[in-house]
């Protein structure tokens, strides 16, 4: 058994105060009380995602026009500067990596980029488990296309609505199948797919592949250099707590720089020429090339300070203490939960799962209410899920003993008979 752990309070204590990430709780803001276990949906801010974003707040206020030139970290080129800061959690080359508009239009750009359709190989792989705006986005390309998704998509589904058999994903890898797209965890179960033997096994027979990095970026380390994916993409606000509609990350393998890019823009313009404003686009040859308009630059500049962070704490350590964590509450909802219904629906092994707990039960949407007003931040994931994020960076053992404790006193005495059956909005 890889972890050993112990009942009560003072083990949890105990682990806390032998963590050598523990300090960087203090630089969050945390409620009074509260457990925070939506970092998996929305990470918290930080002080040093603060510091950022004032900053480049304040160069506007006091440069204007010249923010884009004279600020501390020239704004013009602040994208391909996050983007050197995001290379290392994917162990990816500085210039591969670029920050651009959301996950949803990193994927149209990806497609537009990628996908060119013959009559013989023409089908998207994709799995019935991803999260729907990435199906939207494939619908809409091949629509665009002129294209019927529905003879154009190939999906695999999974065989007990959960999680994915890799086995099934690479049977599917028929020679018309031109391209791929699948996430690297799984956003309700929490399944971490073995990236690299799928990307080998897609490469084998000549099929591009591209990897949704929004549950495992800022979680589980990468390493692209082995991998060697065509494209990723992934949202930033989440595990890297860039903040509400964060910029996300777009990677292209160096292989493509001389590809067109999908949704063209003049600035993905070599930097050098773009304000010549010629007609005749001139494609930078790195990730940047793939920007299109003008960069949102204030929705960017916490993730700076967030990205700094990483770099400091380690992104091994933080897989490690997360998978502690992880652990650790999966140890206690086995020993404390089991008699109230609950069954863990994320996969046991380090190796083949991310950075979140998925506890099942029945009444899940009236748990998930219950535990909100008892000053717990969970969210839920129909039909059943309640997903936990044990995040590293400001999580403690302790925590998630309390929050078992909360779970304990909503189930005994049946407080979440109080709400309907029913989500809220955002749940
Ligand atoms: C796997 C996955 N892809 C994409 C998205 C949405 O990305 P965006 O809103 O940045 O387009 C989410 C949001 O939770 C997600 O979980």
């Amino acid at each position: 058994m890889k972890y050993v752990f112990e009942d009560g309070r003072d083990f949890a204590i105990k682990m806390d105060s032998n963590d050598s990430l523990a300090h960087f709780r203090d630089r969050f803001y945390l409620n009074e009380g509260e457990i925070y276990m939506d970092g998996n949906s929305l990470g918290l801010c930080s002080k040093d995602a603060e510091k950022s974003l004032f900053r480049v707040l304040e160069e506007w206020k006091t440069l204007g026009i010249n923010c884009w030139t004279k600020s501390e970290k020239q704004l013009f080129l602040y994208q391909d500067y996050l983007g050197e800061l995001l290379s290392p959690l994917l162990n990816a080359r500085k210039d591969e990596v670029t920050v651009h508009a959301n996950t949803t239009i990193n994927i149209h750009t990806a497609i537009g980029t990628f996908y060119h359709p013959t009559e013989e190989k023409y089908k998207i792989l994709v799995d019935d488990l991803n999260f729907p705006t990435d199906r939207y986005a494939v619908d809409g390309q091949l629509k665009l296309k002129g294209l019927d998704p529905d003879k154009c998509i190939k999906i695999v589904k999974s065989r007990d609505g959960k999680l994915i058999n890799e086995n099934d994903f690479i049977d599917a890898m028929t020679s018309d199948v031109f391209m791929i797209l699948l996430p690297s965890v799984l956003y309700r179960s929490g399944q971490l797919l073995n990236m690299e033997l799928i990307t080998k096994e897609a490469h084998k027979r000549d099929i591009i592949i591209g990897w949704d990095l929004c549950h495992s970026i800022g979680a589980v380390p990468h390493d692209f250099k082995k991998i060697n994916p065509d494209f990723a993409i992934w949202c930033n606000y989440k595990y890297l707590n860039g903040g509400p509609g964060a910029s996300a990350g777009l990677y292209i393998n160096k292989k493509h720089f001389d590809k067109p890019a999908g949704l063209p823009g003049w600035h993905g313009n070599v930097k050098e020429t773009q304000f010549q404003l010629n007609y005749e686009f001139d494609k930078a040859s790195n990730a940047g090339g793939w920007q299109s308009g003008t960069q949102n630059i204030l929705s960017m500049a916490p993730l700076e300070g967030s990205l700094k962070m990483y770099e400091e704490a380690g992104i091994k350590n933080l897989r490690e203490k997360s998978l502690k964590l992880t652990a650790y509450l999966r140890y206690l909802t086995e020993n404390k939960l089991k008699k109230y219904d609950f069954v863990i629906g994320t996969p046991y092994d380090d190796e083949i799962r991310g950075g979140h707990l998925a506890l099942e039960h029945d009444d899940a949407i009236r748990i998930n209410e219950a535990l909100k007003a008892q000053k717990v931040i969970p969210d839920f994931r129909y039909p059943n899920v309640i997903r936990f994020a044990p995040v590293p960076l400001y999580l403690r053992f302790e925590d998630m003993y309390e929050l078992v404790e909360r779970i304990i006193d909503i189930m005994e005495n049946k407080k979440y008979e109080l709400y309907e059956n029913k989500i809220e909005t955002i749940a």
